[in-house]
C-alpha cells in the first residue's frame, strides 16, 4: 500500500484542527500562570550512577540518581507525588503501587513535548538480537534535531497523571526506576489537565537524545519503525500490544485522538503495523554502501544516508513482501541490484533496474510502501540464482532450467546478441542447447557460466579477454564440474576433485597460474598443493579467492589476483600471481564469505563481520570510505535476529555486490 494512503487522512486532519488547538493552548495560557521552562536536574550523587551495558543494552548496576527537583516536587505536593504517563502508562499502570485504589489519573496533556516512537526496548518489547521500540517523550527541539516535523506550533502530548499518596512515593519511585532502566532520566515537567485547563508540575520519565537507546531510524522512516513493532517480543510482551493499547487509550476520548492525528505517529504507526501483521512477511537485515539504486532499500532511511546515496556502517534494512511467505535461506548482491531467496524456492529481487534485471520493465514501479520487492519467476520454485553487474540468472528446482534477464548487450543473458533489443526485460527460459538442465549458475560483469547436471561447463556472453570456452562445454579429463563463477573478465570453476581450473584474462594475475599471453580461453589447473581440497570458489572483477580444507578439517583461504585496493587484504598491493595464504587470523571458522567487485568479506565464528578492499561507498561498513588493505571489521547495527527464528538454524550469511554489502540470518537448507 503506498504511504501516501496512510498520510492523506492524517494531513488532512492536521490541517482541520490546528486552529482548535492552538485556541485551546492559547486560553489556557491567558487563565493560568505561564509555564515555567523544564529544569535541568543534575544528579546529587555520583555515587550508584548506572552504567551502560552495551551487550543487554541497558543500564545496570546503579540507581536512577536523586534529583533536588523531584524532592521539591513531592514537598510542594505535600508529600504526593505526581507523575505524568505517556506510554505504557497510560493503559498499563501495572500491578504494584499505581494500582493501588488511593492512586487516581486524569486525562492531561504536556506542551511543547512530542510522544517519539524512538527508544530501542531491549529488556521489555525486545531483547537485544531484536530490539523493540517504546516511546520517549522530546522536546519539539530535540525532535527537530532528528527530523523535520510538519507543523510549527508547539505539540501537545496526551498522557495521564498519576497522583502518588505520600505513603506509596518511595514504592512507586522504586517501581519505575527498574521498569524504566532502558535508558530513561527523570524530569519534571509542566502538564496541563484537560478537565480543569490548571497547569501542574509532574514528573517525568523519559529518554533523551544523549541516551544510549534512542534510535533515530525508527523517528525517521515509519514503515521501518511499523516492520519492527510487528515482530519485536520481550519479556513484558509483543511490541505490538504496547503500540495497539496506546492507540487504543488515544482514541477513547476525542481530544486525544485529534491530538494524536496531529502530534503522534502512534495511529499512523498502528494502522501500518495492523496491515504488516495481517498480509505481510518481513525479512530484517543490515546492509551498507551504495543505495544509489534503493539496493539497500534504505530510500526511506531519511538523513540516515550520505549525500543521498551511501550508507558508511551497517544499517537495519526490511524487505516487506505482501503476502505470507516463508524463511530466507540465501542473499545475494549484484552490479546495483539484491535479491532474497526462501526456502520454498520464492526469489525476490529489488534495486536496479535499468536493464530489466529485476525481471520487469524499468519505470513503473510505483512507489509501494515501504518497498515491493519483484518476484519475477512467480511460477517457478527457483533452486539456484546468480546476480552479475546488470543481468541475472536462475534455475528452477527440479527441471534445472534456466531463466535469465537483464542486460543482454554482450548475449550474457541468452547466448546471442541482437543489436535491436540489448536488454532483456521479461525472465525468460533459455534454451542454450537442447535439453539442458543445469545445477549451477554464475554471472560476472558481462558474462555468464552455467554447470549442467553432468558436470559440463557451459560459457556465454563477452568473450573478448577469453572468459568464455572456445568450444561449447568443457569437463575434465578425469572429473567433471561441481561450481563456478565469474569475473571480469575471468572465470573459476571446481571440479569435484576439489580442484580449481581457471581461465581469461590474466593481466592481474586473477588466474593464480602461469599463462602463455595475458588472456587465456583455455581452463589451467591452478596448483595449491595435494593436501587441500578447495570447497567454495568466490571472485571479484579481478581477484579470486577460495575456502580450502585439509583432511584434518583444517580451513585456509587462498586467494589471488588485483590487490591494489588491498582485495585480497595484503598490504603490498602488486598483484598476486600464485595463490596465497589469506585472512590466517580469521581462516579457522569462517562462517560466510563473498567477493564485491573489487573487495571480500566474511563473517567469522563469533558472528563478526569482516572485510577489506575497495570502501569508497563505504560499502565495508567500517564507518570510512578509504580502502582497507587489512581485514576491518563492519561496524553499525547488529544483524538482527527475527523473533520465531531457532537461534541453533540462523546462519549469518553477507554478500558484497557492486558498491554495496548486506548481511542476514538464514535458515540453512
Ligand atoms: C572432518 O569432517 C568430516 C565431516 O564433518 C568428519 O566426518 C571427519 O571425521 C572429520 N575429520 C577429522 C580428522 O576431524
Ligand atoms: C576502517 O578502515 C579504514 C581502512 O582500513 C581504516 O583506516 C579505519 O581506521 C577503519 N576504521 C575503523 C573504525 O576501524
Amino acid at each position: 500500500m503506498p504511504a501516501s494512503q496512510y498520510l492523506f487522512p492524517r494531513f488532512v486532519l492536521i490541517v482541520a484542527t490546528l486552529p482548535a488547538l492552538i485556541f485551546c493552548w492559547t486560553n489556557h495560557h491567558h487563565h493560568h500562570h505561564p509555564l515555567s521552562t523544564t529544569r535541568q536536574m543534575q544528579p546529587t550523587t555520583e555515587e550508584g550512577t548506572p552504567v551502560w551495558d552495551p551487550v543487554a543494552q541497558i543500564y545496570v548496576g546503579g540507581i536512577v540518581p536523586e534529583h533536588a527537583a523531584v524532592q521539591e516536587l513531592i514537598e510542594q505536593n505535600q508529600g504526593c507525588l505526581r507523575l505524568f504517563g505517556y506510554g505504557s502508562l497510560c493503559w498499563n499502570p501495572g500491578a504494584g503501587a499505581l494500582a493501588h485504589a488511593s492512586v487516581h489519573h486524569r486525562p492531561a496533556k504536556a506542551r511543547g513535548y512530542r510522544r517519539c516512537w524512538a527508544q530501542k526496548s531491549t529488556d521489555h518489547r525486545g531483547v537485544p538480537s531484536f530490539p523493540g521500540i517504546v516511546c520517549t517523550l522530546l522536546k519539539d527541539q530535540e525532535v527537530r534535531q532528528l527530523r523535520s516535523l510538519d507543523y510549527d506550533s508547539p505539540t501537545f502530548t496526551e498522557g495521564l497523571v498519576y497522583e502518588v499518596p505520600s505513603e506509596l512515593v518511595d514504592e512507586c519511585l522504586a517501581e519505575l526506576d527498574f521498569r524504566e532502566k532502558g535508558g530513561y532520566a527523570r524530569d519534571v515537567i509542566d502538564v496541563i489537565d484537560d478537565q480543569t485547563g490548571d497547569v501542574l508540575q509532574a514528573l517525568l520519565y523519559r529518554g533523551t537524545l544523549d541516551n544510549p537507546a534512542i534510535w533515530p531510524r525508527v523517528l525517521r522512516d515509519l514503515p521501518f519503525a511499523a516492520a519492527v513493532l510487528s515482530v519485536a517480543v520481550g519479556p513484558s510482551g509483543t511490541n505490538h500490544e504496547y503500540l495497539h493499547q496506546l492507540d487504543a487509550f488515544l482514541e477513547s476520548s476525542t481530544a486525544a485522538s485529534q491530538m494524536e492525528q496531529l502530534f503522534d505517529d502512534t495511529y499512523i504507526l498502528s494502522s501500518m503495523t495492523k496491515t504488516f501483521q495481517r498480509d505481510a512477511t518481513l525479512f530484517f537485515f543490515v546492509a551498507a554502501g551504495s543505495n544509489q539504486h534503493n539496493q539497500l532499500l534504505l530510500k526511506d532511511a531519511v538523513g540516515d544516508l550520505h549525500q543521498g546515496e551511501d550508507v558508511y556502517f551497517m544499517t537495519e534494512s526490511v524487505l516487506c513482501i505482501s503476502r505470507r511467505s516463508d524463511p530466507s535461506t540465501g542473499i545475494y548482491a549484484g552490479g546495483g541490484h539484491s535479491a532474497l531467496l526462501t526456502q520454498e524456492g520464492r526469489l525476490y529481487l529489488w534495486g536496479w533496474n535499468e536493464h530489466g534485471q529485476l525481471g520487469m520493465t524499468p519505470g513503473v514501479s510505483d512507489s509501494p510502501l515501504p518497498i515491493r520487492p519483484i518476484q519475477p519467476l512467480a511460477q517457478i520454485v527457483v533452486d539456484k540464482v546468480a546476480l552479475g553487474f546488470s543481468h541475472t540468472l536462475v534455475l528452477e528446482r527440479g527441471t534445472g532450467k534456466l531463466f535469465a534477464f537483464g542486460d543482454n548487450s554482450r548475449g550474457q543473458v541468452n547466448g546471442q546478441i541482437d543489436k535491436k533489443s540489448l536488454s532483456i526485460f521479461e525472465a525468460k527460459e533459455i534454451a542454450l542447447y537442447k535439453n539442458d538442465m543445469f545445477k549451477e549458475v554464475a554471472a560476472g560483469l558481462f558474462h555468464s557460466a552455467c554447470v549442467t547436471k553432468d558436470g559440463q561447463l557451459i560459457t556465454f556472453g563477452c568473450r573478448k579477454f577469453g572468459q568464455c570456452l572456445e568450444g561449447s562445454s568443457w569437463t575434465p579429463s578425469d572429473s567433471s564440474i561441481l561450481q563456478v563463477v565469474c569475473g571480469r573478465r575471468h572465470t573459476v570453476a571446481l571440479d569435484e576433485k576439489g580442484r580449481v581450473w581457471t581461465f581469461g584474462d590474466n593481466q592481474y594475475g586473477q588466474l593464480g597460474r602461469e599463462t602463455r599471453n595475458k588472456a587465456d580461453p583455455s581452463p589451467g589447473l591452478v596448483e595449491m598443493g595435494s593436501t587441500w581440497r578447495v570447497q567454495t570458489i568466490h571472485c571479484g572483477w579481478s581477484h579470486t579467492v577460495v575456502l580450502a580444507q585439509n583432511d584434518d578439517n583444517q580451513t585456509v583461504v587462498w586467494g589471488w589476483g588485483r590487490n591494489d585496493k588491498g582485495q585480497l587484504g595484503l598490504a603490498d598491493t602488486s598483484c598476486v600471481t600464485r595463490p596465497t595464504y589469506l585472512f590466517q587470523d580469521h581462516s579457522a571458522a569462517i562462517e560466510s564469505l563473498d567477493c564485491g567487485s573489487e573487495s571480500t568479506v566474511l563473517v567469522d565464528a563469533k558472528d563478526r563481520i569482516w572485510g577489506c578492499g575497495w570502501n569508497e561507498h563505504g560499502n565495508l561498513a567500517n564507518g570510512s570510505t578509504d580502502d582497507a588493505h587489512q581485514l576491518t571489521q563492519a561496524l553499525g547495527a547488529l544483524v538482527p535476529l527475527i523473533p520465531g527464528y531457532p537461534e541453533d538454524i540462523s546462519r549469518l550469511r553477507v554478500a558484497a555486490g557492486g558498491a554495496h554489502v548486506i548481511a542476514m540470518r538464514v535458515v540453512s537448507s
